[in-house]
């Protein structure tokens, strides 16, 4: 029997971290988290409780009042992430969460709560999880560590199309402007920055298509699994 490994797959906003990650997590039998969703989850409840990111007491009282599951939904095959018993799988995608995201993403508080999540669900191993310091804080000793590029272009459209597909009313500028401004904040921020180290592989796949990065990804996986 091959042992099972954690997968730590971490880069810029948008450049199909999460579709590798499904991928991969469904192929090898792991459990796929987007760790992503999680600070968008805070966020909303923020957002909808008028909280004031830059007060340490209302973030604090927030936090005690915040609990985040994830559920299995077999019609769609995959975690989604509840807020407080809510299902919000859809909602964290909104635009308005994607404007503050970042902002709250920096509170050490709050990354602190999250990452405490993340190394209990990877304790076991199985795990294929992606975002910004998975590999550099959460599972610094994942045994695959893999950081995504594409080009801003690829980028925007991409997540353009999908924010369409899901029927949320956005603009093309506003798409793009937000991945740019997410892309500053989360490599510039003090408290576990978007980096990479020398033990990740690159993976560009601007110009790949999903089913050519999972072979791959795959075949890293299938190295690290029996090395
Ligand atoms: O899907 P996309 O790549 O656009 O973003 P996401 O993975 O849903 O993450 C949303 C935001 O959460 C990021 O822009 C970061 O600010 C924050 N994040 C983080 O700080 N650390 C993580 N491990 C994951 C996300």
């Amino acid at each position: 029997m091959t042992r099972k490994i954690n997968i730590a797959i971490d880069g810029y906003s948008s450049c199909g971290k999460g579709t590798l990650a499904k991928a991969l997590a469904k192929e090898l039998d792991y459990i796929f988290i987007d760790s992503g969703s999680m600070y968008r989850a805070v966020t909303l409840f923020f957002i909808e409780n008028k909280i004031d990111f830059e007060s340490d007491v209302q973030v604090q009282k927030a936090l005690q009042e915040i609990s985040l599951n994830f559920v299995y939904e077999a019609e769609r095959d995959r975690y989604e992430i509840y807020l407080n018993g809510l299902n919000v799988e859809s909602e964290v995608r909104d635009l308005r969460v994607a404007q503050k995201v970042s902002h709250v993403a920096k509170i050490s508080a709050v990354r602190r709560k999250l990452v405490e999540m993340q190394q209990e669900i990877g304790r076991e191993k199985g795990v294929v999880m992606d975002g910004r310091d998975i590999g550099t804080v959460v599972f610094p000793n994942a045994e695959l560590k893999i950081f995504m590029v594409a080009s801003d272009d690829v980028r925007a459209e991409r997540r353009y199309l999908e924010m369409l597909n899901a029927g949320k009313d956005v603009s093309f500028e506003e798409v793009k402007q937000n991945l740019k401004e997410r892309d500053l904040i989360d490599s510039q921020r003090s408290d576990s920055p978007l980096m990479m180290t020398e033990d990740y592989r690159i993976l560009d796949n601007t110009d790949l298509t999903p089913q050519e990065q999972f072979h791959l990804a795959l075949n890293w996986a299938k190295f690290a699994t029996e090395n």
